[in-house]
């Protein structure tokens, strides 16, 4: 198969290790997506393991497209839409890019979507119904370059909703921006690991998911099970591994997250346990100001708020003063890493960073920043 996964911006090349490391093969690496070929059995696991994507799509096929005529023949003509389609089946069409002389998208996706229901028409004298929200197909054209290429979405839910998180804190990170920031980190798993400011408990839910290889959406229904080529049976085996996974938990060294507010901590709670983390990881309703440093030194985290989405600059100015002095006086060899929305702010905890990694979190330019704590 030939498949394409976006991913948030910045985290492009992780995504290429990740699903290489899952059997992907000639992979290409673009601004928030990468390509690449595979196997129906890694096509099903990417689906469990990849904790960076947002969505898989399939490509099905691509044709020469200029203008409206091209685009209705090359819909009709460059796939077998009536073995793959059924009229009882519902779909949706959604498309990006353009050429000179389609350049309305929503006028672009009622031309494909007419090129499949005229054949379904045709052949049945019955036609697929469009569902916006609960659809059994999605399908994906792109145009570029006179171009067009259709491809299929694999799950309906952005990939980074993992179910654990029904709850959500203030400004929370997607799941996804948080495995790939833990990711850069290159925690191994044998160092503690703490977040200050925990909010939903994101940060540590996703770096003992990362850590542990556990599977994620393992019981969500895929699109790709309506597809006419679906292999349930290497998709069942896929599905049961990952199920059976045997998981150590006891490799795990303190983990611990710290959550000023009550009610964010509380929430915290509920996603930890969803997550199946509550023995794992340590939970304080504190200002971090109360950490004790009484572990061998490892990797302290943090998401403060930056003055975009939460609080106000001014204030904020102290609470950076704050997280500086704390830190190069109790956790002195300790890794630091910050994810910063404002480099004003980061400039008062006065401390020497030793890597920036630009990085978008939700639109805002972000960066996420390692210190050695001295
Ligand atoms: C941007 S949010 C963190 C979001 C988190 N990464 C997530 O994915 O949910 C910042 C959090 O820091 C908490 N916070 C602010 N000041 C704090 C302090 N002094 N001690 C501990 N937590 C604090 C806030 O209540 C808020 O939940």
């Amino acid at each position: 198969m030939k498949v394409v996964a976006s991913a948030p911006e910045g985290l492009e090349h992780y995504l290429a290790e990740e699903i290489s490391n899952l059997g992907g093969f000639n992979i290409n690496t673009y601004k928030r997506f990468i390509n690449f070929e595979c196997e129906f059995d890694t096509f099903y696991r990417i689906h469990f393991y990849s904790k960076l994507a947002f969505r898989f799509y399939r490509e099905i096929a691509s044709f020469d497209c200029y203008d409206k005529q091209s685009l209705k023949n090359g819909v009709r003509d460059s796939f077998d839409w009536l073995n793959w389609l059924h009229y009882e089946k519902t779909f949706n069409v959604q498309v990006t890019g353009r050429t000179s002389s389609l350049s309305h998208t929503h006028f672009t996706a009622l031309e494909v979507k007419n090129s499949i229901t005229d054949l379904q028409k045709a052949a049945w004298n019955k036609r697929s119904n469009i569902s916006l929200d609960n659809p059994d197909f999605i399908i994906h054209l792109h145009l570029n370059n006179n171009k067009g290429i259709l491809s299929l979405q694999s799950s309906v839910e952005s990939l980074h909703k993992r179910g654990y998180r029904p709850a959500v804190g203030n400004a929370p990170l997607k799941e996804n921006l948080a495995s790939g920031l833990i990711n850069m980190t290159k925690w191994n798993g044998k160092v503690p690991l703490i977040d200050i400011m925990c909010g939903s408990g994101t940060f540590l839910i996703e770096a003992i998911n990362q850590f542990l290889e556990v599977p994620i959406n393992i019981d969500q229904v895929y699109l790709f099970e309506n597809w006419f080529d679906f292999r349930k049976d290497i998709y069942l085996i896929e599905k049961n591994k990952a199920k059976n996974k045997i998981i150590n938990y006891a490799k795990l060294p303190k983990v611990i997250g710290c959550e000023i507010n009550k009610k964010v901590y509380e929430q915290a709670k509920v996603n930890i346990s969803l997550a199946g983390l509550e023995n794992y990881i340590e939970l304080i309703n504190n200002n971090f100001l109360q950490l004790e440093s009484k572990y061998k030194p490892g990797l302290i985290l943090c998401n403060p708020p930056y003055g975009k989405k939460l609080g106000n600059e001014n204030e904020l100015i102290y609470l950076y003063e704050q997280i500086g002095i704390f830190l190069k006086n109790n956790f002195s060899g300790w890794e630091f890493w910050l994810l910063s929305g404002n480099p004003k702010l980061t400039k008062y905890l006065k401390m020497k960073s030793s890597l920036k990694i630009p990085i978008s979190n939700g639109g805002i330019d972000c960066r996420w920043i390692k210190y050695i704590i001295r």
